[in-house]
């Protein structure tokens, strides 16, 4: 299995037909006509050659699947949230071999679930078999932060399972596998995956701030007391980390007299470089506060919203926040995973250029360049 096209994969049978018949091939307007009416006068008697050809299966992995942001987003792929509402997939699910039993227990629920867009589940805790011929690769498996553990040994440890992983990535998935990495430090975790898989075009490894962008949306919906659905492009720079620049100097709010800046319609500049900036930076401690747990939910929802984003392409106007492997834009420094807007068509993301950029943004931006750079000369000192 070489590749899937995600976008186009419906084509009505009379493309079939009229291809298989030699005759009808040759390319006039005229012959064309022809070829359409005996097709419509042959359909009107055979109605089931109109039949949709079915797409098919799209292999998932999901790594830490037995975990909790595992456990809430392997049925949201079964439903059709991350690849369209008729797109058939395999769950490939790895986790430890500690977890296999709870591993098990997921597959069991996905059976449990008559779910009619899963065509098949894979549970193991062998890397090999997991990364097998997938499309595209959820990495949510990882090291945990504990209490008290420093960022360097966060850091050594999971560039150790990201090298290994690198290594079944790049020797047993499809050459075009789409990878999102969700596990912390996730920056870290890409720019792992994409030095140990050479194979694997940068630009198909990114990793999660989705959460980060969905939280300042829900923060500015509060403030202003409007629908979610209704604002759009605020911007995640930088790393999944406290040293995030949420900002939504270019976000806007769709209201009845048109678009608006969010600028203008909250008109605190304090509360848009203060209040707002940290409360998205430190969501996740609020949420483990009050739930004792990391948000699960959100961030399984979070990845689906990424990974659909990408590959079905965002909406006309609106840019999302991504991970991805800097080039330079916005004189952010090349060699890191860094979160920028941006648009996605036909399954490829492009950084938004051109957007302009103060010097409060300019400063928020360098600090977490800098903090990702740390990281990545402690992840090279451990590989
Ligand atoms: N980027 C984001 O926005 C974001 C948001 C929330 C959580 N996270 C991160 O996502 C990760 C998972 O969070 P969670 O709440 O599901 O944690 P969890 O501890 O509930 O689950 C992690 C799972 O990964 C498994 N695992 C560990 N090492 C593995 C390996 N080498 N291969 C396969 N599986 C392995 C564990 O056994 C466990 O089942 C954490 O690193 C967390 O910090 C990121």
């Amino acid at each position: 299995m070489a590749s899937y096209e995600f976008t186009s994969a419906k084509v009505g049978s009379s493309v079939h037909l009229l291809n298989i018949i030699p005759s009808f091939a040759v390319c006039t307007r005229k012959l064309h006509f022809l070829q359409k009416s005996a097709w419509n006068r042959l359909a009107k008697w055979c109605p089931w050659l109109l039949r949709d050809e079915p797409k098919k299966p799209v292999k998932v992995l999901v790594t830490g699947a037995a975990g909790q942001i595992g456990y809430a987003i392997v049925a949201m792929i079964a439903k059709g949230l991350m690849l369209g509402a008729d797109q058939p997939v395999v769950l490939h699910l790895l986790d430890l071999p500690v977890a296999a039993n709870a591993l098990n227990g997921v597959r069991m629920e996905l059976i449990d679930a008559a779910l009619p867009l899963l065509r098949g589940v894979v549970a193991t805790s062998d890397e090999a078999e997991a990364f097998k011929g997938v499309n595209v690769a959820i990495l949510i498996g990882g090291w945990p932060r504990r209490d008290g553990m420093e960022r360097k040994d966060l850091i050594s440890k999971n560039v150790t399972i990201y090298k290994s992983q690198a290594s079944a990535l790049q020797q047993h998935a499809a050459p075009n596998c789409k990878v999102l990495v969700v596990a912390n430090p996730a920056n870290t975790n890409a720019l792992v995956l994409k030095e140990f898989a050479p194979a694997i075009p940068a630009k198909n490894i990114t990793c999660l701030t989705r959460l980060d962008h969905n939280r300042a949306l829900g923060q500015v919906a509060e403030k202003l007391n409007v629908h979610v659905g209704d604002v759009k492009n605020a911007i995640i720079w930088g790393n999944h980390s406290s040293t995030q620049f949420p900002d939504a100097s270019h976000a806007t709010v769709s209201t009845d007299r048109g678009e608006r800046p969010v600028r203008e319609l909250i008109a605190d500049e304090i509360w848009l470089r203060e209040e707002f900036v940290t409360d998205v930076q430190q969501r996740g401690a609020a949420v483990i506060k009050a739930r004792k747990q990391s948000s699960s939910l959100s961030a399984a929802s979070a990845a689906c919203d990424h990974m659909r984003d990408w590959i079905l392409g965002t909406p006309k106007g609106t840019w999302v926040s991504m991970g991805v492997y800097s080039d330079g834009s916005y004189g952010v420094p090349e060699g890191v995973f860094f979160s920028f807007p941006v648009t996605c068509e036909k399954g490829e993301w492009s950084v938004v250029q051109g957007l302009e950029i103060d010097d409060f943004a300019r400063s928020k931006m360098e600090t977490s360049a800098t903090e990702l750079k740390e990281e990545k000369s402690i992840a090279y000192e451990f590989l």
